[in-house]
């Protein structure tokens, strides 16, 4: 016999990012983030799961391809998960898995991203995020979703935002063991789903310095990050959260930019300097920058993860149209620039 599960997940993109861990193993951060989950129909992984005694180990594919499962990340999420496995039983087909029997049964798992991996566009948070959730929904988990985005966080600290919708705070927690560094929803998808988000995407190409390496490096050199952490993101956390409860824009537009901005100055800091953002990056910001200022209130904001792709947010569908069309003009796709589109909540442009 062979019993399956499949689930699907979307990434999520910072406006207050993480950035710094305190600890490496339990993947611990240094301070609050703040994300917003995409509509799962666009960027987003699928994961089917598969148990059977016929399978002599546990394997993986991505995207069609093999890949090892002896990091250690993956054998964390598929511990923590093994432990809190279930009974499962489907009568029709005789199949009963006690759930001490968990742990001496193997998983087949294939999962396939609809978009570039490792290209700034967080692929690996949807791709923990499934992975635990798929797992959790095979061997009978019945945890609530927080302790399941603790589960995450060990696979890639941004996945464990990606286990809700709308916008979600992951708290940094106090706790050594990380039970309390759990991702919370600030506010579902329906709560300001006339903004419109649009990634342009710059290059599809592997980043040079991942996000865990960069990390380090910036924990161990950078005098900005201390300081970010410290002085600048509480309180930012603080303004974030009001911004999204009364859908203020502005502040939203402002704060998500200056986060975006100090990242990637805390990335120079960082010796040897890191580099995600290329001219095209650069130049999309200015561009923004003299859009906002022209109009005297932001219209729209941009932020950047560890790559160079552009995530632009809308205000609405108006504004994002417009913006769609300019972006078109001045950057028009070539095999440097290519542009994609993908929009938030129910909306389409
Ligand atoms: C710039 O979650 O990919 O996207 O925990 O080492 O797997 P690991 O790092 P990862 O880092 C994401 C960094 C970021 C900001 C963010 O998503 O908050």
């Amino acid at each position: 016999w062979i019993l399956m599960a499949t689930a699907r997940s979307p990434t999520n993109i910072a406006v207050v990012k993480y950035w710094g861990k305190r600890d490496e193993a339990l993947i611990l951060p240094i301070n609050d983030s703040i994300s917003v989950t995409l509509d799962p129909s666009h960027l987003c992984t699928t994961t089917t799961v598969a148990v059977s005694p016929k399978f002599d180990r546990d394997q993986m594919w991505l995207n069609g391809k093999e890949i090892s499962l002896s990091g250690g990340r993956y054998q964390r999420c598929l511990r923590e998960i093994r432990s809190r496995a279930g009974d499962v039983e489907d009568e029709e087909r005789g199949i009963c898995i006690g759930k001490e029997d968990w742990g001496k049964l193997h998983v087949h798992i294939a999962s396939y991203n609809n978009f570039p991996t490792a290209a700034g566009l967080a692929s690996s948070a949807a791709g923990f995020a499934c992975l635990v959730y798929s797992l959790a929904k095979l061997m009978n988990v019945r945890e609530e979703q927080g302790k399941l985005s603790a589960i995450a966080r060990q696979g890639s600290g941004s996945a464990c935002r990606s286990l809700f919708g709308g916008f979600v705070k992951w708290e940094m927690g106090k706790d050594s063991t990380g039970s309390d560094s759990i991702a919370v929803q600030l506010a579902d998808e329906k709560h300001w789903n006339d903004l419109v988000i649009i990634i342009a995407v710059v290059s599809s190409r592997q980043k040079e310095t991942s996000s865990t390496t960069g990390m380090r490096e910036s924990v161990e050199t950078s005098p900005l990050l201390h300081y970010r952490s410290t002085e600048v993101v509480p309180k930012r956390i603080l303004q974030m959260e009001e911004a999204i409860r009364t859908r203020d824009f502005s502040s939203f537009a402002r704060l998500t930019c200056a986060d975006s901005n100090q990242f990637h100055a805390v990335c120079l800091d960082t010796s040897p300097p890191i580099f995600y953002m290329n001219d095209t990056s650069h130049r999309i910001i200015s561009y923004m920058e003299k859009w906002n200022r022209f109009e005297g209130t932001p219209q729209v904001a941009y932020t950047f993860d560890a790559g160079p792709n552009a995530v632009l947010i809308a205000p609405n569908r108006n504004v994002a149209a417009l913006l769609l069309q300019r972006l078109l003009f001045y950057f028009p796709p070539s095999t440097d620039t290519e542009l994609k589109s993908f929009v938030l909540g129910d909306q389409s442009i």
